[in-house]
């Protein structure tokens, strides 16, 4: 495995592999999750691409970019376990230098969940995702259910801009108590570990209600929520139940009803998503 930190470099090393690359985009501190995709990665391609990329555009003002957790030695040795080729971890300066002032905007779907909690938030994640797909060329690229939003609208931005790279969606890995494995998860302190566990008992309490016979949405929601509320200090950023593939509201769910919630446990926001009538 290489660790490759310049954009040129990159460009070279995928100009002379074009049609057998597939890339794992990620902002670092790795762990199972993102293992699972370069795995999968590794099944569907010569070589294996990772960026390690922590984007400054995709963070508001207030947010935790300086904060955002970064550990490039940790991270290698997960990379090369998980079969990568190559880690790409370019510097902003790199990606962003003097004068850059071009962005890439995916409009309706972007305008709720997390969109609406984050403004700006998926046009950088759009605007990176862009880039790194024009500086490696990859024939396919993974991403992961967790960031179910985030996923459906790379999947609009390839559609509608022509990008000629497949996506694959890969399921949510869970830690055994079924906390879903996320960078920010270190951040919780060991009393928020336990609070966050409300996230993935609503999502069950939902799923419940649902496989009792409930498709009334008002009515899940409120089975959802209680789990929330049922804790002092964990505080609903968003719940919703969404279609999968608008992610507009819907009165009546499916089994294909996307549930989606973000929730802030002291200074963290964590989301989950779980599709209704899937496991
Ligand atoms: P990051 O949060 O590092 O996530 C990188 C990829 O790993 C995303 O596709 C995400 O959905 C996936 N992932 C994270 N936790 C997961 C879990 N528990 N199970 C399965 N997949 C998981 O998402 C980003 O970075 C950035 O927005 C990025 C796309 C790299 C653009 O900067």
């Amino acid at each position: 495995m290489i660790v490759i930190h310049s954009v040129a470099q990159m460009q070279q090393y995928a100009r002379e592999r074009r049609g057998e690359i597939a890339l794992v985009p990620t902002m670092g501190y790795l762990h199972e999750g993102h293992a699972s995709l370069m795995v999968e990665a590794r099944k569907r391609a010569k070589f294996v691409v990772a960026s390690i990329f922590v984007n400054p555009t995709q963070f508001g003002v207030n947010e935790d970019l300086d904060s955002y957790p970064r550990d490039l030695e940790h991270d290698k040795e997960i990379a090369e376990k998980a079969g990568v080729d190559v880690i790409f971890a370019p510097t902003a300066a790199d990606m962003y230098p003097a004068g850059y002032q071009s962005y890439l905007n995916v409009e309706e779907i972007t305008a709720h969940l997390c969109g609406a909690s984050r403004p700006g938030h998926f046009r950088g994640v759009t605007t990176v995702v862009a880039k790194l797909f024009n500086i490696v060329a990859p024939k396919v690229a993974l991403f992961g259910k967790k960031d179910f939003q985030q996923l459906a609208v790379i999947r609009r931005m390839v559609q509608d801009f022509n990008f000629d790279v497949e996506i694959v969606g890969m399921p949510i890995v869970r830690e055994k108590d079924g906390l879903a494995m996320s960078s920010r998860n270190t951040k919780l302190s060991p009393a928020e570990r336990e609070q966050a566990l409300c996230l993935s008992r609503s999502i069950a309490a939902a799923k419940k209600a649902f496989r009792g016979g409930e498709r009334d949405v008002a009515a899940l929601k409120k089975a959802a929520v209680a789990v929330i509320e049922a804790e002092k200090s964990p505080q609903i950023d968003y719940l919703e139940f969404r279609d999968q593939d608008s992610l507009l509201p819907l009165d009546k769910a499916d089994e294909r009803t996307l549930l989606a919630l973000a929730v802030r446990v002291g200074s963290v926001r964590l989301i989950d998503n779980s599709i209704l009538g899937e496991d």
